[in-house]
């Protein structure tokens, strides 16, 4: 049966809500890991400008999209256009939320296994050789690694079945601002460590010498995993804004906060990196190996880790519990699947598909060796969410809005109506969506392929 469509109470669970879905696992774990490989600060600059130009254009076209049919995202593509190359925008997003919560849980699992060690104090004294083994022997352990994934979806798909009020809304609300808070408290701390500003400056010295086109698409990928576009999330989420919502206001305000989330992650991780002398380069193990490390040389260090991976898990499952939302009401309104066995259906094909993943996320495990085109599991739908499903869906949503919408339906929201005085940005806006966005994601998406 289908259920009675719920709506975010306020403008501010609007936000904390949307800014939920944004900062997870891309912020604190991807966020470090792929400007450590990209060479810094000239990664960054880049990233910021996809922000700007791509990202945010983008996530308003979702919200337009939702807020304006207040459907799940293949119904509401469908209520907009019944042109097919559009229709596939519903189809290639839900393939790439199932290819992104296939890999994203594993990681989700891992963060959680992480809060229990630093709970039983595995983290006291570590060495760094020690740090790797543990991550090591967390990542390539067939059944630990199941069963932790299966734990993180579990949580995400309980914390759904009370909905969006009771679910999404109640947790983001406590959750965020402690969050942030935490951050702080772990960047300033790893600051105050010996040789740290090495790290500072890998983070505001530019060093152009490193970027080339897949640099700029790998900075467009994060620009898209970081503000949950392409998989339909902010379409389903705007579907339940208030009308009276800004949504350009809301976008910038979930893209700065967002931002800032994410260099505070760096902020944490990258002066510890340098002050212990690791490489920054080192990729997903990244912030597995080093943050036990940094809490181990630390007075006050254990309750620090066990604070840190508390608060890493809690983003995580926020953002995991807006992808798995995409699914629940797409089964919900379009397979007239009820919630509850929505919630269950997807536990166990994620859960099952996802063990592919799970067990292919480290080198050493079962199917690490297994190369599919070259590459792991873990690794193929990790690219293919980021390089592939997020950017083309991207280009899609923004055509559709930028040339294809009704007009007056587009300024409606963007405008609330006429009665927001702001048409002057929604036509500077309309412009980007038509004429820079577009342009942009074809050619880095072109160039980096030929
Ligand atoms: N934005 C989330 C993060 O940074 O961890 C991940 C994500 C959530 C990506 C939802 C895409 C999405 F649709």
């Amino acid at each position: 049966m289908e259920s009675k469509r719920e709506k975010f109470s306020s403008g501010l669970t609007v936000f904390l809500a949307t800014l939920s879905s944004a900062v997870g696992l891309g912020n604190i774990w991807m966020f470090p890991y792929v400007t450590g490989k990209n060479g810094g600060a000239a990664f960054i600059i880049i990233y910021l400008i996809c922000v700007v130009l791509v990202g945010m254009p983008v996530l308003i076209s979702e919200f337009i999209i939702g807020r304006g049919t207040r459907k799940n995202v293949y119904g509401a593509i469908s209520t907009i256009t019944n042109k097919k190359k559009f229709k596939s925008i519903g189809v290639i997003a839900i393939l790439a939320t199932y290819s992104l919560l296939f890999f994203y849980t594993v990681v989700v699992g891992w963060v959680y296994s992480y809060v229990f060690k630093a709970l039983v104090g595995s983290f006291k004294g570590v060495t760094l050789e020690q740090a790797s083994n543990i991550f090591n022997t967390t990542s390539a352990g067939a059944i630990s690694s199941i069963i932790w994934q299966f734990i993180a979806v579990a949580v995400g798909g309980a914390i759904l079945v009370l909905g969006v009020k009771g679910g999404i809304e109640k947790l983001t609300k406590t959750l965020m601002p402690v969050l942030v808070i935490l951050l702080v408290v772990c960047a300033f701390t790893s600051l105050t460590l010996p040789g740290s500003m090495e790290g500072v400056k890998f983070l505001i010295k530019p060093d152009f010498s490193k970027v080339h086109i897949g640099v700029v698409l790998s900075a467009l990928g994060l620009a898209f995993f970081k503000l949950s576009v392409g998989t339909g999330t902010m379409i389903t989420y705007g579907s339940y804004y208030t009308d009276d919502n800004n949504l350009i206001a809301t976008a910038s305000k979930v893209a700065i906060s967002d931002t800032i989330v994410s260099l505070l992650a760096g902020l944490a991780i990258f002066p510890a990196v340098f002050s212990f002398g690791m490489e920054p380069s080192s990729g997903p193990g990244l912030l597995f190996n080093t943050v036990p490390l940094i809490f181990s040389k630390m007075p006050g260090g254990w309750i620090l880790s066990i604070i840190f991976f508390l608060l890493t898990s809690m983003a995580a499952t926020m953002a995991m519990i807006s992808l798995l939302e995409v699914l629940i009401v797409f089964f919900n309104e379009e397979l007239k699947i009820e919630r509850k066995k929505a919630v269950i259906i997807n536990i166990i094909i994620i859960t099952i598909i996802g063990s592919l993943a799970a067990l292919s996320g480290n080198p050493n495990g079962v199917l690490g060796n297994k190369l599919i085109f070259g590459k792991t599991f873990f690794d193929l739908f990790d690219l293919l969410v980021s390089k592939v499903f997020l950017p083309v869906n991207g280009f899609l949503i923004i055509l559709l809005v930028g040339y294809f919408a009704n007009k007056k339906f587009v300024n409606d929201q963007l405008t609330n109506n006429g009665t927001l005085n702001n048409e002057k940005i929604a036509n500077a806006l309309i412009f980007i969506m038509k004429y820079i966005a577009p342009v942009l994601i074809v050619v880095v998406f072109l160039k980096s392929f030929i």
